[in-house]
């Protein structure tokens, strides 16, 4: 089942979206969520720090997984995921970070940090609720336009358009990363519910090719159209 909800602003979509991620810690308290970065889920975590704050959520007994970390950022790194998720989300709530998970982007060895990452995914025991936005090439986490889908956690090179978009959080773009650890096609699918959120009228083309166009690795987010449920609440001029 996939369920389009339309946002009016950035800000609804984050209260949105907020909500049913309220809505999933309190029905289950021992929820696994998996959590995404970058510009999109920011005001999410906003919202679910203020609502904690009113008390009127518990994060004492989550879990989260996180989709990505770039390679050869450490976590004290401004730059690195970890460092943004404590940063935006964890430092302000009472969740307890040895419960929260990262893929860790100095591993000496990055394939075993991968083999260690599924296997947590596996203890964990599913994802009840997973986050995700979409890049502008239609990459989820960070799996890449390719000739196939990667189905678990592996290192992957980024594209130079995603090294391009992601430069606005780096001083120059040569300091991008050009490796990520994310996770992959098969975990993501494999959480009971997504919430994709897309926000700004640059991803309407990308959007609507990965919810109505055909299901193919060159748009890696199509996947998604294969979820059983999968809400997408957006806020683009134009409606889908
Ligand atoms: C981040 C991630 C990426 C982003 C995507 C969109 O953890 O996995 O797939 O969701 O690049 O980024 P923003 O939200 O910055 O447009």
């Amino acid at each position: 089942m996939m369920k389009l909800i339309k946002a009016n602003d950035y800000n609804d979509l984050s209260r949105k979206a907020a909500n049913i991620l309220s809505a999933q810690v309190i029905l289950k308290p021992r929820s696994v969520l998996g959590l995404a970065t970058g510009s999109s889920p920011i005001g999410v975590y906003k919202q679910l720090i203020e609502w904690y704050q009113k008390n009127d959520i518990d994060f004492s007994e989550v879990t989260t997984v996180n989709l990505d970390e770039y390679v050869g950022l450490a976590p004290e790194n401004p730059q690195s995921y970890r460092y943004f998720m404590n940063h935006h989300f964890f430092n302000h709530i009472n969740i307890d970070k040895t419960k929260t998970h990262v893929p860790n982007g100095i591993a000496d060895d990055l394939e075993k940090e991968c083999e260690a990452y599924n296997h947590l995914l596996d203890e964990v025991d599913g994802i009840d609720m997973q986050l995700l936005g979409i890049g502008l090439n239609g990459h989820i986490g960070f799996n890449e336009p390719d000739g196939e889908f990667e189905k678990l956690t592996h290192v992957v090179n980024l594209n130079a358009s995603t090294i391009e978009a992601n430069k606005r959080f780096f001083e120059k773009i040569e300091d991008v990363p050009k490796s990520a650890i994310s996770m992959g096609i098969k975990s993501i699918m494999q959480a009971k519910h997504i919430v994709l959120i897309v926000s700004g009228q640059e991803k309407y083309d990308i959007l609507k090719q990965s919810l109505f166009g055909p299901v193919t690795p060159h748009v890696p987010g199509s996947i998604l159209q294969l979820h059983s449920h999968l809400t997408v609440i957006y806020s683009c001029d134009r409606e889908l």
